[in-house]
């Protein structure tokens, strides 16, 4: 039987990497990838095409190379990358042109990566935090929560996957463990002692092909963590990992935003609405879920093990 094409938005990224990988290690399965890149060229995208991704160039600004990309496929994987650009607005724009896509070319199931508009819980007439870019708390996940309205309103057949703080920001975001002034390694969360769901990025891609895999989901709104961690816990993980010690900088999220490097306060009240709403934010997010669409699902310790030596210690 023919294989059904998951056209794969982002899939030289983090998260869209992972899909296309998940997609093509399960050469009995029932999918074929088509990986979207702006650059076709790219090592990335090479790649990819050696590991058998049918690799087509797409501009997620560009309707029209978006409508062409998702012909023929039967589900889309929509993901936006805000922080190459940092605007709610670009995100909104690129998320419908994805929608109407999917619509035009009859997309039978499409994933939309999405996060909480987390105005829902803290409006903008909440002074616990500041209002950002005039109008939300949290942009890069306020947009694409309020953007979930898009692909329903068009009725595309959706899956809203909600996913996590990935622990590969510790590599590549600069949240490794810092030299703090007493000369201790410190791995600054602003959420004391609540839970933060994380998840190995490669996870990601991993779990929405097991979304993939499950029509049911189709019209759901999912979540997916690898793990629930407290700083500490995250500090102690560290502290084994590295075999030095790490202790967790509970800094405020008021320190935290003003930090001031670009995006500091838009992470602040992300940490700080993850820390006052933790119930609802790991209930969105359960590990058992996770781990049945992913049993490969690392814990935060097995993340380490594989990726200790990449994170850079400041
Ligand atoms: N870091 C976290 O902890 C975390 C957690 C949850 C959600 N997120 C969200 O994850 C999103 C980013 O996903 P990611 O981490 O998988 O991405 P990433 O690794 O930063 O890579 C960005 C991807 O987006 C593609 N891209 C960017 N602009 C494009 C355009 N105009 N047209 C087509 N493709 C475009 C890039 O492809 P080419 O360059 O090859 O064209 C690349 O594949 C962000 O919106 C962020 O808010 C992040």
């Amino acid at each position: 039987m023919a294989k059904k094409t998951i056209a794969v938005v982002g899939a030289t990224g983090a998260q869209g990497g992972g899909l296309v990988r998940a997609i093509l290690a399960d050469p009995s399965g029932e999918f074929a990838a088509r990986a979207l890149t702006r650059d076709v060229t790219s090592e990335k995208a090479k790649a990819l095409a050696t590991l058998g991704a049918e690799v087509v160039a797409v501009n997620i600004d560009d309707a029209a190379s978006v409508r062409r990309a998702f012909e023929g496929a039967h589900g889309a994987f929509c993901v936006t990358a805000f922080w190459e650009h940092f605007s709610p607005e670009k995100e909104q724009a690129q998320a419908r042109v994805m929608a109407q896509a999917a619509k035009d070319a009859g997309v039978k199931h499409v994933v939309w990566s999405t996060l909480e508009d987390t105005r829902k819980w803290v409006p903008l007439t909440d002074t616990r935090m500041p209002t950002l870019q005039g109008k939300y708390k949290v942009p890069h996940f306020d947009a694409k929560g309020e953007a979930n309205a898009i692909f329903s309103g068009l009725s595309v057949p959706t899956t809203f996957l909600n996913t996590s703080f990935y622990w590969d920001n510790l590599i590549h975001f600069g949240m490794g463990p810092k030299k703090g002034p007493d000369g201790k390694l410190a791995f600054v969360l602003p959420m004391g002692d609540k839970k933060l769901p994380g998840i190995a990025a490669e996870d990601i891609g991993r779990c929405a092909y097991g979304v993939f895999k499950r029509p049911d989901l189709i019209g759901k709104t999912v979540g997916i963590a690898g793990e629930h961690l407290t700083g500490a816990q995250m500090a102690a993980a560290l502290t084994t990992a590295l075999g030095q010690e790490v202790v967790h900088g509970a800094v405020t999220p008021e320190a935290y935003r003003g930090f001031g490097f670009p995006g500091a306060d838009d992470l602040g009240n992300m940490f700080q609405f993850n820390a006052d709403f933790e119930k609802d934010f790991c209930a969105a997010r359960d590990l058992g879920f996770s781990r049945s669409l992913n049993p490969q699902l690392q814990t935060f310790a097995q993340w380490l093990a594989a990726n200790k030596e990449r994170i850079p210690l400041g």
